[in-house]
């Protein structure tokens, strides 16, 4: 079964996006002693492509947790190893510090974010952490002008119930939490992806802005000499420790 859902786009580009991450997800793994954790869980885990590293990575129990049941049923195989949970993230049903660590990747910015922020709170336990990998798009860099997606892009999320600007807002709320909070950005840029167009299609889009987007991936394409174009979405890539 495809889950049809705006926050969820295809196995095959979750997968992409998940490879794109995963320089930045191993170093903060490892600034968080993932391996060494030994609750942990995967907030928002879609098909649960991380909570299989996760799995991998630590000797720990890992608990895959979705609000979308078809996501869950949708790759089985992934979850193996993970004990799946289909529940929403602003009601967690689990009781107060239940992990040492708690892991959202591209989840945040569709998640109501106080309410969930603070059942983080309450079940990670002392000497636990969060770590969080969530973009900013309105930090977007493009080049040439012409093939700037970032309006699109900021207009289809908050149209999707998502935050677009839900990077710049983390550090502070995580703060205010209680939390001692470390925040770095992913730095290196490199060739942009074709599929981003694809991620951009997926959202709720006039028909217009279909058509826009549409020529945008066109156009793109015919730039195909090494960094003629640029398209940088900035990602925040936070530690949050209690
Ligand atoms: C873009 S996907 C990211 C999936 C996964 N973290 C990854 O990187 O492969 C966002 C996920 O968040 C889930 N989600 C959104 N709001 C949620 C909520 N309130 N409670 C639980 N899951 C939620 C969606 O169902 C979706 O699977």
């Amino acid at each position: 079964m495809k889950p049809e859902q705006a926050d969820l786009p295809s196995l095959r580009l979750i997968r992409d996006q998940a490879a794109w991450l995963a320089p930045a997800r191993t170093w903060l793994l490892k600034q968080a002693n993932a391996r060494q954790r030994r609750r942990l869980l995967d907030l928002g885990c879609g098909f649960g492509v991380v909570s299989k590293e996760l799995a991998k990575l630590s000797r720990g129990r890992v608990v895959a947790l979705d609000h979308s049941l078809p996501a869950l049923l949708a790759a089985p195989s992934t979850l193996r190893k993970a004990a799946p949970a289909c529940a929403d993230a602003a009601t967690l049903p689990f009781a107060d510090a239940s992990f040492d660590l708690v892991f959202c990747q591209l989840a945040l910015l569709w998640m109501p974010l106080e309410p969930m922020l603070a059942e983080v709170r309450r079940v990670v336990q002392p000497g636990g952490v969060l770590v969080a990998i969530e973009p900013d798009y309105g930090g977007m860099i493009e080049h040439p002008p012409e093939l700037a997606t970032a309006p699109l892009w900021i207009d289809a999320l908050r149209r999707a119930g998502a935050d677009p600007l839900v990077g710049r807002k983390l550090p502070g709320l995580l703060a205010g939490l209680g939390f001692e909070v470390q925040v770095e950005l992913m730095s290196q840029l490199t060739a942009p992806a074709r599929q981003r167009f694809d991620l951009l299609r997926g959202l709720p889009l006039t028909s217009y802005e279909r058509k826009q987007v549409d020529a945008l991936k066109r156009q793109a394409g015919k730039l195909d000499r090494p960094w003629q174009q640029v398209a940088h979405l900035p990602f925040m890539l936070v530690t949050a420790r209690l």
